[in-house]
């Protein structure tokens, strides 16, 4: 018994540190397309200044991507895709601490 529950105790951890690093490594991700796409046409200090909440910012970068769209020497921008752009809202959130 005493096993069993030593056992379920470790794989809980392990777990848990899992979660953690995925968390860590969409933020190193959110971070990394952050800096190289938004760069592009602003200096990526103007975003950082800003104090939005998630919804707020869900907007920018969907209002973001579809400026991409139209600038065909940015071809590369057309692949900012969904998982991209939650990436970035998510890095955004988490990165900017909260102005009061
Ligand atoms: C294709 C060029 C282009 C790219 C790439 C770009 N932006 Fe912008 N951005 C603009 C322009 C032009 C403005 C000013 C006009 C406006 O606000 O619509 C702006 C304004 C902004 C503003 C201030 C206006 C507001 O609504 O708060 C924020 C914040 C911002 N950008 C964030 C971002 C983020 C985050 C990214 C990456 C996902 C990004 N931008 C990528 C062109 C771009």
């Amino acid at each position: 018994m005493r096993k069993i529950l030593i056992g379920l105790i470790a794989f809980v951890i392990a777990q848990t540190d899992t979660a953690q690093s995925d968390e860590q490594q969409r933020f190193a991700k959110g971070k990394e397309l952050f800096e190289t796409t938004c760069s592009i046409c602003h200096s990526i200090q103007m975003p950082l200044n800003k104090n939005y909440d998630q919804q707020k910012w869900n907007k920018v970068v969907n209002k973001m991507a579809e400026k991409m769209k139209h600038k065909h020497k940015h071809k590369r921008l057309d692949e900012l895709t969904d998982e991209g752009k939650g990436l970035i809202v998510n890095y955004l959130v988490n990165a900017i601490p909260p102005k009061k």
